[in-house]
């Protein structure tokens, strides 16, 4: 054993990461409480493995830019036409798209955004009550970590996640007082355009305009609701790792603070902030059922000096009740180009993207 091995080794040897993360769960108070009792150096468990810190540094940076798509003029033969051109490239090469024109108003972002700040930022006893890890009982709770035993960091962030994938409908009752107006009010219109969304991106696969609808893609939401507080030593974590997103598609509002990178031809591209605009993600079920044509790409939030960041990123996961099975749309297989995966139901393609760590793409398991 070399000298360096040997003192991590020691290191390790007096480093209970389970004990650390219990205290830091058992005080219910986030990422958040972390940086209003002052620290200005991160706990252990936050820092990332050597080895990626190392990579890091001889990654290179992308000046690219992320489409931006403009919807208006949808309902104009023409500019449609267009806008279903721009929707399937972005799709195919990129994964990622910005939208502009969405038709959602500008008071009900900043009514989400603030809503978000005003949910992390209550007095922590009131917001303790929602702190849970539990995801299969509690439809609405609030945590830091995601999949934490297999995990090799815990991300700077907290969230409060809204889930109403898997027992239909949520009353308005369930979601916090504080953020309740804004949410509902935001959550009425995102479903609105997902329903737009759909058709477009059916057209953009050649299909019939309803095809994703009648599969109902656009049904079965969940929403992530995050918080990124201030880091004081931001280049040894990251607000979330690397990860492709559970769902058919993904609609994330973000404040102007940036961090959101997506990965493209082997370099990270950031995802430049737009006053009122939204982010449009490909996830994994989207990249199946077009049979690899359109892809769920790798993106991650850096941790930053200053903050918070907050955004909110809406799931659409379709059906799991009655149980629906996904796979390849026959319409897009033929004996050029045979199906790339296996049929799934979405219960267990959740099950397997919470066993595994979040870097790592569930989407192999399903590969035929
Ligand atoms: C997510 C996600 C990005 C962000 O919630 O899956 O990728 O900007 N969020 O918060
Ligand atoms: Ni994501």
């Amino acid at each position: 054993m070399s000298v360096a091995e040997d003192s991590q080794a020691e290191l390790a040897m007096h480093y209970d990461r389970s004990k650390e993360i219990k205290a830091f769960d058992d005080t219910k108070a986030g990422v958040k409480g972390l940086v209003d009792a002052g620290i200005v150096e991160i706990p252990r468990m936050f820092i990332r493995p050597i080895d990626e810190l190392a990579e890091e540094l001889i990654q290179g940076k992308s000046t690219l830019q992320v489409p931006v798509i403009d919807l208006s003029g949808l309902e104009v033969e023409d500019a449609r036409k267009k806008i279903v051109d721009e929707i399937r490239e972005a799709s195919e090469k990129w994964g990622f798209f910005q939208l502009i024109n969405h038709g959602i108003p500008s008071s009900v972002l900043e009514g989400m955004i603030d809503g978000t700040r005003k949910f992390h930022e209550q007095d922590v006893e009131l917001k303790k009550e929602y702190y849970s890890l539990d995801r299969t009982t509690r439809r609405v709770r609030y945590h830091s970590r995601i999949q934490l035993s297999q995990s090799k960091t815990v991300n700077w962030r907290d969230s409060l996640n809204i889930d109403w994938m898997v027992s239909g409908q949520i009353e308005p009752e369930e979601i916090p007082p504080v953020c309740r107006k804004a949410y509902v009010e935001y959550i009425k219109h995102v479903i609105k355009l997902a329903e737009t969304l759909v058709d477009l991106l059916s057209e953009a696969l050649g299909l019939k305009p309803d095809h994703l609808k009648a599969m109902e893609c656009a049904k079965g939401q969940a929403m992530a609701c995050h918080y990124y507080p201030a880091c004081p030593q931001p280049e040894l974590t990251l607000g979330v790792d690397k990860h492709t997103d559970l769902s058919f598609f993904t609609i994330l509002l973000q404040d102007q603070s940036g961090g959101l990178q997506i990965m493209h031809n082997n370099q990270w591209v950031d995802v430049e902030p737009i006053e009122q605009g939204l982010v449009v993600n490909i996830g994994d079920f989207l990249q199946i059922l077009s049979n690899d044509k359109f892809v769920s790409i790798n993106h991650r939030v850096v941790a930053k000096k200053v903050g918070p960041r907050i955004s909110t990123a809406c799931f659409f996961t379709g059906v799991s009740e009655p149980p629906k099975i996904y796979g390849p749309i026959k319409e897009l297989i033929s004996e050029e180009n045979p199906p790339l995966y296996k049929e799934f139901i979405s219960s267990d393609y959740i099950t397997k993207f919470f066993s595994k760590p979040l870097d790592i793409s569930g989407l192999d398991h399903f590969r035929l």
